[in-house]
């Protein structure tokens, strides 16, 4: 099984096996009722937050409880008008059109966009040259699910056309252990609450985290157990694998260690923390720094990034 393989295994279909997110999932429901009632298509949605945090497959619940077919795409994959013209006429009534990384849409695209999403109407080209001529097809009525983990990327004319706008934070230690003992039922693997709880705790707030050292800390306690999973065996395991108690791993101390050891403390502009760390401003940005800003352990200021106390406490202790 591959790692896709191994996340579409774990996926939640319906509302009630989505766990956490209680306010989103309580408007999710009430919409998507009142959509059913007034017999309307549902208003486009955007849902924004970290990588792993369950945006595709909220969007693959959405869909599923309405009983709507649901047609993927992405930002980057929309290269051409015709691209997306393409997949607006292949539209059914109430159909969902997801699209992953709607911050990269391409400015051309995103006109071609506009009026689809404002009044279901699509602005084709036919023919060529001076014999090209512009004509209006009506799309039929459709839901856009747009996901993005940097909506201050988007531009305001396209976040404007969004009714529904749903911002996920990251998961608290409960409904991590949840997702953890539920995945570890689908996967077959034995584990006790506590077990689960270890897991939980150092996985970043994100399921796909915590379904990722479920998989470390069984193959652990396969190689050296029975392979059951109980609190000590999970924590053997996690610091085996350079996992600390918070949840951080080796990249995240030494993008510390970057800030506290080889600048002093002074601000570090993203660029040189690219090459310091061999990573790209992307990763760096979107999936080390959201959570390192969210436990307090780095500051951004406008000259760049500082070390808070909490990481200098830390960076020592791992020293000793
Ligand atoms: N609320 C949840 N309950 C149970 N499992 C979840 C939940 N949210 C996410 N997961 C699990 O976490 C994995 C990652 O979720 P998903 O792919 O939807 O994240 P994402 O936000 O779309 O990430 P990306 O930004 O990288 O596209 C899924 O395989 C799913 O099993
Ligand atoms: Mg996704």
């Amino acid at each position: 099984m591959n790692e896709t393989e191994f996340e579409l295994s774990l996926r939640p279909v319906k509302l009630n096996e989505y766990i956490g997110q209680e306010k989103i999932k309580k408007q999710v429901s009430l919409l998507i009722e009142a959509s059913k009632r007034k017999n309307q298509v549902l208003d486009h949605v955007l849902i924004s937050g970290p990588p792993g945090l369950g945006k595709t497959t909220l969007a693959q619940v959405i869909a599923a409880e309405l009983g709507r077919n649901i047609h993927f795409t992405s930002g980057p994959l929309l290269e051409k008008k015709g691209d997306l013209a393409g997949i607006l006429s292949s539209l059914e009534e109430g159909d969902i059109l997801f699209i992953d990384e709607i911050h990269r849409l391409n400015p051309s695209v995103e006109e071609t966009l506009y009026p689809a999403v404002e009044d279901f109407k699509l602005d084709i080209v036919i023919g060529k040259g001076t014999a090209s001529r512009s004509v209006r097809i009506e799309l039929p009525r459709f839901t856009l699910i747009g996901a993005t983990t940097r909506a201050g990327m988007l531009t305001s004319p396209l976040l404007s056309r969004f009714g529904i706008i749903l911002n996920m934070d990251f998961y608290d230690t409960d409904s991590l252990t949840e997702m953890v003992l539920r995945s570890a039922r689908i996967l077959q693997i034995q584990i006790n609450r506590e077990g689960a709880e270890e897991i939980a705790k150092r996985s970043r707030g994100t399921p796909r985290i915590a379904n990722r050292l479920l998989k470390r800390v069984h193959d652990f306690a396969v190689v050296n157990g029975t392979g059951f999973i109980d609190r000590k065996t999970a924590h053997k395991a996690l610091e085996f694998f350079e996992i600390d108690e918070n949840g951080l791993d080796p990249i995240d101390r030494k993008y510390l260690d970057i800030l506290i050891n080889k600048f002093r403390g002074r601000p570090v502009g993203l660029s040189t923390l690219s090459s310091a760390l061999s990573e790209s401003k992307n990763t760096i940005e979107e999936i080390i720094e959201p959570f390192l800003l969210r436990e307090g352990y780095i500051q951004k200021t406008p000259r760049g990034r500082i070390p808070t106390d909490r990481a200098k406490r830390l960076l020592k202790r791992f020293e000793k």
